[in-house]
């Protein structure tokens, strides 16, 4: 039997996750793979709050970099969050030839490059399931199972907050706001809830889970990223309707070598299965050329879910020290290449959900049909209803495919009509086909 001490940066939620399992699992993991984990250092700013959890006396300490120079420590858990000082922390462990497992994704999506190399040149592992999807092991998936596939495409729901938010506006009819003020006071959206409702935490971890798929760092800005915020709760109702949910997708493809990417509220049909994630529950759909279509599911954050991904990644850290893998497939997954192709507005092809407000008045319609006509879009369906009030009619669209550039060269075009009365929305809408 082998010990491996391990030192935590950020006793917060997911540090005493990783405390409490490896209290109790310790054993069984030890039993399973010959290595005990020992959390031998524990680092927090705050060391007298209850997290609930016992450690021995000595243990806790308010000086981070004390751990990552302890000779002792074998291996530097991150959990720390943020780009700040966790940054420093990760780069000073990984110069000290120490494995970092962290649960960062804003870090990796940040800095990624910067991180991944100095893993590389110091001949050593920086591990991070628990940065994308909680508790489900995606990234491992990726890695190991899916090793021997070209990554055609993957869907993934990856923030729990907004996943909630959209389940209940669907299941009640209520508007957002309401259900953001719920999320909020149940602890699932952060305050402020911006990270999570303007998709850029699915976006960090759409770049994390694009960069292991195709073999680069991904930068931040090649995602263009939409969230939920404002979404309303009559444009679900035509989803509905139509036969369609609303979720938060990230995207992700292979478009003949050049990646596409995106982060945006998506309609998707309400038989296909990523349309059953409900509530706060993570999913990601992945389909590989030789597998075809798999599909992981489970809790996206948590203190248990979120711990169990880091204590897989400490296993593996300490396994792949103790046989001096060095640097683990981890690093060079996402070195493969420089940099990566990406789709342009030109290539990128898909259908859409269009919602209009139109004046009730003959030629109306003509007019918004003769600018998609112009730019090549074709509609699969389209549906009026009775006017407002107001005198405005909702019109909804579904189109066939279309160029991305031409959908907003037409959008363009139809905000400025005399017969159109507010704002148009338009959604992606993917019918997996
Ligand atoms: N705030 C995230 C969510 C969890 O709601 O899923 C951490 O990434």
């Amino acid at each position: 039997m082998k010990e491996i001490k391990v030192g935590i940066l950020g006793f917060g939620t997911v540090g005493a996750g990783v405390v409490e399992g490896i209290q109790k699992n310790g054993g069984l993991m030890a039993e399973r793979t010959g290595i005990y984990p020992v959390v031998a250092r524990i680092a927090d700013l705050d060391i007298e709050t209850d997290r609930g959890i016992t450690v021995p006396a000595g243990v806790l300490t308010t000086d981070a970099m004390s751990v990552i120079s302890d000779p002792e420590i074998d291996l530097v858990v991150e959990l720390v969050g943020g780009t700040g000082v966790a940054r420093t922390f990760t780069l000073e462990a990984l110069k000290q030839g120490k494995p970092v497992i962290t649960a960062n994704k804003a870090l990796l999506a940040d800095h990624g490059d910067e991180i991944y190399k100095a893993a590389r040149e110091n001949n050593t592992g920086i591990y991070y399931e628990a940065a994308v999807g909680g508790g489900i092991p995606i990234l491992r998936s990726q890695r190991a199972g899916l090793i021997g596939n070209r990554i055609e495409s993957i869907y993934g729901i990856l923030n729990g907050t907004c996943n909630y938010i959209l389940t209940r506006m669907e299941r009640e009819g209520l508007p957002f706001d309401t259900i953001l003020t719920d999320a909020q006071e149940l602890g699932y959206a952060e305050t402020p809830p911006d990270l999570d409702i303007d998709g850029i935490d699915t976006a960090h971890k759409a770049v994390v889970l694009a960069s292991m798929a195709y073999g680069a760092p991904v930068p931040m800005d090649a995602c263009p990223t939409k969230g939920i915020r404002g979404l309303a709760a009559s444009e679900i109702a035509n989803a509905e309707e139509m036969g369609y949910r609303i979720k938060l997708l990230a995207i992700i493809k292979d478009n003949d070598g050049e990646v596409e990417l995106s982060v945006e509220p998506t309609l998707v049909p309400r038989e296909h299965m990523i349309a059953s994630v409900s509530d706060s529950f993570n999913a990601v759909f992945v389909k590989g050329d030789i597998v075809d279509d798999t599909m992981y599911y489970g809790r996206g954050a948590g203190r248990l879910p979120t711990g169990s991904a880091v204590i897989g990644d400490i296993m593996e850290a300490a396994g792949d020290k103790l046989n001096n893998v060095g640097s683990p497939v981890s690093v060079t997954m996402m070195l493969q290449k420089d940099e990566l192709q990406y789709c342009t507005a030109e290539n990128i092809v898909k259908r859409c959900y269009i919602r209009l407000c139109l004046e009730d008045k003959p030629g109306a319609m003509a007019q918004v049909m003769t600018i998609f006509g112009a730019h090549n879009i074709s509609i699969a369906s389209v549906v009026q209803k009775e006017r407002h009030k107001t005198g405005y009619a909702p019109v909804v669209i579904l189109t066939q495919e279309a160029r991305e550039s031409e959908f907003a060269a037409a959008m363009r075009e139809i905000a400025v009509l005399e017969v159109s009365c507010c704002e148009p929305v338009r959604m992606r809408l993917e019918d997996f086909e």
